[in-house]
């Protein structure tokens, strides 16, 4: 098949180099996508959040397979306007990607179908904020309903600031539209994981664990960013513990979606918190793959991404062979020096474009500059992925990758998978 990919990030680098393995792939095409990318796909300039562009595009290429990366474009209609003209899409339309793209939907959704969740309180003003807070302590859990590129949720320590987040968003407008409305939540604890899975809407099926290192240093300190590190499949993660988040997530997820009336086809994302009495709490749905989860869950899949995604795609998940984990993968995000804040762009890249066995480099900040050096362009650079048959293994070949490329400022975590290596 000629496939799409639309995004350019890490995400997107793991997923182009999963079809580019795959026996249905003839054509790959990606919009954007990245200096990394465009070694194995041929990259397109577009905005994927233009419905009618994409479309025009993927007509004009003769497309018959588009992978959404990013969720903007899903909430944005994409999906919808390819699936129109006839192109198979591995995403769901703007009906089904609000799970992501409002929070407050998501709540009322898993509310609605008895999804495991905390409880929440829905706010538009700063005193129902107050109140909402008061009822519950520390540390407080306080979301942009909307879209606010992985930067709208928060876990203040005190009330007051707090209640200093909820002004920035209602009163400073800080995050526009998406901070309009509030969700205020329990704080859970527990052990966080990622599950994503695929479904067709009558079918749901589930790539291999993962964890991701949400906060920026090591030991979980630091400010959140949108994942250091990952790695798959998690060792703690049994058959066991799949068939509970099946049976009381994932399953309930796709009937409510199908009584609700709303088509899905894609990738549920379940952030998972396995609770100290081993209950689970749902702490948000994405309708697409985690980054940098993607990066370390399609090297472990045993599958033919290919294969799968476009049975997906066509209503013929239930027929799809499914095998899971293979391989053990584990990544490590290197990141401009000041991220998640303000970092500089345009710093050399050395030691990236290096081909070497057990181990990948995927491309997300970067881009090539007039002299066709690789500079960084973004917050996270890159995700360095070591492949073995066992974690600590692919730890090591990660963090040896690691230590050939370098740029100025650059920041990374040194304890990606230390929590599950120590454990076992
Ligand atoms: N790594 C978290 C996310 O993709 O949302």
């Amino acid at each position: 098949m000629k496939v799409m990919v639309l995004g350019g990030g890490g995400r997107e680098h793991a997923v182009v180099h999963a079809f580019s393995k795959s026996k249905i792939t003839t054509g790959l095409h990606c919009c954007p996508g990245n200096p990394g990318i465009a070694k194995l796909a041929e990259c397109h300039a577009g905005d994927p959040c233009n419905p009618a562009e994409m479309t025009g595009l993927c007509k004009k290429l003769g497309i018959e397979l588009v992978f959404a990366g990013p969720e903007a474009p899903l909430v944005a209609g994409t999906a919808d306007a390819l699936r129109d003209a006839g192109i198979l899409v591995m995403g769901p339309g703007a009906s089904g990607a609000r799970l992501e793209g409002s929070k407050a939907f998501s709540k009322q959704f898993m509310k609605r179908h008895g999804i495991p969740t905390s409880d929440f309180d829905l706010c538009t003003n700063l005193d129902e904020c107050k109140a909402a807070l008061s009822k519950r302590s520390a540390p407080f859990v306080v979301k942009a309903d909307g879209l606010a590129a992985g930067k709208g949720a928060f876990l203040p320590d005190t009330f007051d600031e707090a209640v200093s987040i909820c002004r920035m968003m209602l009163e400073e407008q800080k995050l526009g539209a998406a901070g309009n409305l509030i969700v205020v939540e329990d704080y859970v604890p527990g052990m966080e994981m990622t599950v994503l899975a695929f479904t067709d809407g009558k079918t749901v099926r589930i790539l291999p664990s993962s964890q991701d290192h949400k906060r920026a240093l090591d030991g979980d300190k630091g400010n959140n960013t949108g994942g250091m590190g990952a790695y798959s499949p998690v060792p703690w993660v049994d058959e066991k513990l799949i068939k509970k988040i099946t049976d009381e997530i994932l399953t309930p997820t796709v009937n409510g979606l199908k009584e609700d009336g709303i088509p899905f086809i894609g990738v549920i994302y379940a952030g998972i918190m396995i609770k100290p009495d081993g209950s689970l709490s749902v702490l948000e749905y994405n309708v697409r793959l985690g980054d940098p989860e993607a990066q370390v869950v399609l090297p472990a899949f045993g599958g033919d991404f290919g294969e799968v995604v476009s049975a997906c795609a066509a209503g013929r998940l239930a027929d799809a062979e499914w095998p899971g984990a293979a391989r053990v993968a584990l990544g490590v995000v290197m990141a401009s020096g000041g991220y998640p804040g303000t970092f500089e762009k345009g710093l050399e890249i050395t030691g990236a474009d290096e081909e070497e066995e057990n181990t990948f480099v995927y491309h997300a900040g970067t881009k090539k500059d007039a002299q066709g050096k690789l500079v960084t362009n973004g917050g996270r650079v890159l995700t360095v992925v070591g492949i073995a048959d066992d974690l600590k293994t692919a730890r090591d070949r990660a963090y040896a990758r690691v230590a050939k490329i370098s740029f100025d400022k650059c920041h990374f975590r040194n304890d990606i998978g230390d929590k599950s290596l120590k454990a076992k």
